[in-house]
């Protein structure tokens, strides 16, 4: 019957016209906040101590900043993220202006901010076709490149900041778009059409012809970053059941078995520059099964630059981006490896998709928009020890987590009766059991003991989660 009132009410309640946005269900409807000041921080802490490890919920800052903007990231700092990515600081361009010279000026300036807010602060990146320094990529050949200049670069940038790092992208966006099932890492990477895998001229030349450059940069930094920092390959349009996740998997096997990087040190972002459309998005089971591959293989998953692109700031795309933002960070927060959620650019009028794509959590104001809310509210639903939640956005029909919280495999997942049976981690059942004190007893899609233990009675916080309290 739990399973029954879960399905309607996430089912998809507006008919799925074409180019109609979903109508869609959110905790903010239901019990938690949707006006206010939003304060995380004391959150955070408790989603640590569920999570058993601080859960770095973060965006992005630069030393470039007009002090107008400081004021605002500053307070949002303060009070909302626990976690700064650099922007552009850290990258090549800023780190090496010219061969050999190690230039961390704006870098640290990101990471001292970070310091000052009690943020913790992670590294983005080592190695992207990008924004290149201009003597790169030059003239240097393959086999320079290789062996002097990656390692010289990775080395310095990486012991220069220190051990105050989470994690590090070490290559960023080295997979093709154009891949295929099945291909091998060296065919992921040989199809992306950028320096170094071709020359910088444009003539689709090979230039560095094997997967060493990739190894040299992940080598070195396995070798000077700190013992606790997670070693990523970071891309976009990953996370969904498709050829590029799989080539991001492929990837990771390489680096592990030929710069022999333990699987422990390994991390893959999922970069998430996504858009609140039907199909513009990983379905939150898919998140999932990615997320829990990687666990298998004793890796970390990470949602490193999420933004939700709208085609016009109303009211329904509003809610429907606030869904998926939902989802995304569920998906993260129920997973045993997730630990990093970062969420690209801290408002509308500082994104890089520009203000009228509305894809941040803050409007072009600075006042939180619904996704704000709601990722307060699934931040804190968790926190609470609630067992995890279908896709919002999706519709029940797309879950594969059922209440208890393990992934289950799509072929169980569709009919909510066998969802809640395969649970192995939900408690003994209803009949006959008892929720310890502060333990849940009830809420939509809880499974569990639906009675307290003597001296506390089972009352409803919200919709989702009843709480036994003395
Ligand atoms: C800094 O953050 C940590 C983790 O959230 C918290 O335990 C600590 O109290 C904070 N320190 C200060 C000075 O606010």
């Amino acid at each position: 019957m739990q399973s029954l009132a879960s399905f309607v009410l996430f089912a998809v309640l507006a008919a799925p016209a074409l180019a109609q946005t979903p109508t869609v269900s959110l905790l903010i409807d239901n019990g938690f906040p949707s006006t206010g000041t939003i304060s995380l921080r004391s959150v955070l802490d408790s989603v640590a101590a569920r999570k058993g490890a601080t859960f770095h919920f973060g965006s992005t800052w630069d030393t470039s900043y007009s002090s107008a903007e400081a004021s605002w990231t500053t307070n949002v700092y303060n009070t909302f993220f626990n976690h700064i990515v650099a922007e552009n600081g850290c990258k090549w361009q800023s780190t090496e202006p010219s061969r050999g010279t190690s230039s961390l000026t704006q870098c640290l300036g990101v990471q001292s901010y970070a310091v000052a807010r009690n943020a913790s602060f992670r590294g983005h990146n080592t190695f992207w076709h990008s924004q290149l320094p201009s003597w790169l990529p030059g003239s240097v050949t393959a086999s320079d490149l290789v062996t002097n200049v990656i390692p010289q670069h990775v080395q310095q940038e990486i012991q220069g900041m220190g051990s105050g790092v989470t994690s590090w992208d070490v290559v960023n966006e080295i997979v093709g778009d154009g891949v295929s099932n099945g291909m091998t890492a060296l065919q992921c990477v040989q199809n992306k059409n950028d320096w170094p895998t071709k020359t910088a001229d444009g003539s689709g030349t090979n230039l560095v012809t094997d997967l060493s450059f990739v190894h040299a940069a992940f080598s070195t930094a396995l070798k000077y970053a700190p013992a606790s920092a997670r070693l990523a390959v970071n891309d976009y349009n990953t996370g969904g059941n498709d050829a590029k996740t799989a080539c991001m998997f492929q990837v990771l096997a390489d680096i592990n078995a030929n710069a022999a990087v333990p699987y422990n040190r390994l991390a893959v972002g999922f970069q998430s520059h996504i858009s609140a459309a039907p199909g513009q998005f990983s379905a939150k089971s898919d998140l999932a099964n990615n997320f829990a591959k990687l666990a298998a293989l004793g890796a970390n998953a990470m949602i490193t630059e999420l933004d939700i692109k709208l085609s016009s700031a109303t009211s329904a795309n509003e809610r429907y981006q606030a869904a998926i933002w939902g989802d995304y960070l569920d998906a993260c927060l129920y997973a045993s490896n997730c630990f990093e959620f970062i969420n690209w650019d801290t408002r509308d009028d500082l994104s890089w998709i520009g203000a009228s794509g509305a894809g941040t959590l803050f409007d072009t104001n600075g006042n939180p928009k619904p996704a704000a809310y709601e990722v307060a509210a699934r931040l804190q639903r968790y926190a609470s020890g609630a067992t995890e939640l279908c896709a919002t956005a999706l519709g029940t029909s797309q879950c594969t987590v059922p209440a208890g919280g393990s992934t289950t495999s799509s072929s169980s997942a569709s009919s909510t009766s066998s969802s809640s049976s395969s649970s192995t981690t939900a408690p003994s059942g209803p009949t006959g059991c008892q929720s310890a004190e502060w333990g849940q007893c009830g809420g939509i899609g809880w499974t569990g003991c639906t009675s307290c233990v003597s001296g506390t009675t089972c009352q409803t916080s919200n919709a989702y989660y009843s709480q036994c309290l003395p």
